[in-house]
């Protein structure tokens, strides 16, 4: 199934999912990439494993997020796209993105939800004192960092934790998480996979 993914800066997570598209039994093709930043480094990256790509910068569309939104939403239609994946986007939508891909866009979000939503999320984490922290993969909808939950992974809060080691061991995570939970969106009926052993930490 094609789907469309949308950057602002390094793409790692887009990265993770290219990889993914590239086993034969993997149920998406990418479609078509989208930043709104021209110099995401991720653009790049997608050029470079052949993949169709558009800056579409919203800063050519002044305060007018809709109109801005409108262009993706063509763009995304004009290449065929069924699912849209957000891996690192760095924009608010209005409630026409939303709305228009309701039920087929997905988000990741570097908490476990519906702990901290938002930006900062692993400063955030050290300073509540969370012994486990992790990352999230929902459905986008009109609320920012909300929708059904698709997939989760956790990992441990360790003492000496900066934001920075923090944010290196969820994303070794958030590769995982998000091309399984893809696949458990556009594959509901495989059985839903999970790893064995529970996190506990004290
Ligand atoms: C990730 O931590 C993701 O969870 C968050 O933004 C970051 C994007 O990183 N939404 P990358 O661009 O995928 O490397």
């Amino acid at each position: 199934r094609p789907i469309g993914i949308l950057i602002s800066g390094r793409g790692s997570n887009m990265g993770a999912l290219i990889a993914a598209c590239a086993a034969a039994d993997y149920p998406a093709r990418i479609a078509i990439v989208i930043s709104n930043n021209p110099d995401a480094p991720g653009l790049e990256t997608a050029r470079r494993a052949g993949l169709a790509t558009k800056a579409i910068d919203h800063r050519t569309f002044g305060r007018d997020r809709a109109a801005h939104e409108r262009v993706i939403d063509a763009a995304l239609r004009d290449a065929g796209v069924e699912v849209v994946c957000l891996a690192g986007y760095m924009r608010l939508l209005t409630p026409f993105l939303t709305q228009a891909w309701a039920g087929r866009m997905l988000n990741i979000h570097p908490s476990l939800l519906p702990s901290f939503p938002g930006l900062h999320t692993h400063e955030r984490a050290l300073e509540a004192g969370v012994r486990l922290h992790g990352c999230t993969v929902h459905l986008v909808t009109e609320e920012m960092d909300e929708g059904p939950i698709i997939g989760q992974a956790a990992v441990p809060v360790l003492s000496g934790d900066t934001p920075d080691s923090l944010a290196a061991r969820i994303l070794m995570q958030e590769h995982l998480l998000y091309p399984a939970a893809l696949r458990r969106v556009l594959m509901p009926e495989t059985q839903a996979e999970a790893t064995a052993d529970a996190l506990l930490c004290v």
